[in-house]
């Protein structure tokens, strides 16, 4: 029996632009991803026998192959023809999930990553994210992490200097959102207000943690229907009302997040967070 245990880490967008339409049905993507503290952790194993068991403490989620973990498993074995005899994946769920945190995306990388190590197959990072394509726009950058710009549909995961150390607090409203419907809304809309993703990068460059902030966009804000839109305002107020030096909102939401240079006040704006939404998290960039 051979096991090996990886983390999965979430992700948060700094800025996100959808750029057009393209013809596969997907979106042009402009964002910069941000991985965090918070993760999923998962342990694989192989033994003797055969076929391939996903079991999670998250027991809403499916362990088909509509699960991204299993689909990344999948995914690898096709790519490489690896017989890993019988396989097992324990997902410990941590990361909100329909959130636009990358849950199963990072959950999807985390499986490539930690197959190729224990298979002990010597994939390169950049091969394994050429296999996480297929299983998903966001896998290619989960398998890379850190902070990134991320164009195409998502998949072309460019490095960048990493963001400043400073304190990040999520907060999920309770409310569903459907991406597919939030991408057709933008389709519709004629979008007004982008994020100044050039300026993001220079800031990064610069070390500049105040002009990251100051410049966080998520283009997704703006077609939230109004309800919804109306609670990701007021988290996001509060978060700036506590101190936060930015705040936004993540992939195509619900999750906001604010980002600030003292714990502190971080730690107290997550607790006045609670009272609008249970799911708060306290976390840092990685
Ligand atoms: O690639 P992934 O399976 O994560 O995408 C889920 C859905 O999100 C797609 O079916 C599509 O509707 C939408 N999407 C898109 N453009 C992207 C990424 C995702 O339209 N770049």
């Amino acid at each position: 029996m051979r096991e090996i245990q990886v983390e999965a880490p979430a992700k948060l967008n700094l800025t996100l632009d959808v750029t057009g339409k393209r013809t596969d049905g997907y979106h042009d993507m402009r964002m910069v991803m941000q991985s965090v503290s918070l993760c999923d952790r998962l342990t694989l194993r192989t033994e003797p026998g055969e076929g391939l068991a996903l079991t999670t403490d998250a027991g809403f989620l499916p362990v088909d192959r509509s699960n991204l973990a299993v689909s990344a498993a999948l995914a690898l074995r096709e790519a490489t023809g690896v017989d890993w005899r019988k396989l097992t994946i324990e997902l410990e769920k941590h990361i909100p999930v329909c959130a636009g945190t990358a849950g199963g995306s990072s959950d999807a990388a985390a499986v490539l990553r930690g197959l190729n190590d224990l298979l002990s197959l010597g994939l390169t990072r950049q091969e394994l994210a050429k296999i996480g394509e297929k299983v998903g726009s966001d896998v290619p950058y989960c398998v890379m992490g850190g902070t990134a710009l991320c164009t195409g549909r998502g998949e072309v995961v460019e490095p960048l200097t990493a963001l400043p150390p400073c304190y990040l607090v999520l907060a999920k409203p309770a409310f569903p959102i459907s991406t597919p419907q939030l991408f057709s809304e933008l389709d519709r809309t004629k979008v007004r207000l982008r994020p100044d993703t050039e300026g993001v990068v220079d800031a990064l460059s610069r070390g500049d943690l105040k002009g990251v902030a100051q410049r966080l966009y998520n283009v997704f804000e703006a077609v939230l229907p109004e309800g919804k839109k109306a609670q990701v305002e007021e988290l996001k107020r509060l978060l700036l009302e506590k101190g936060a030096l930015g705040a936004c909102m993540s992939g195509t939401g619900p999750t906001v997040f604010g980002l600030f240079d003292s714990r502190e006040a971080a730690q107290e704006a997550a607790e006045r967070a609670r009272v609008l939404t249970p799911q708060v998290f306290f976390t840092q960039p990685v």
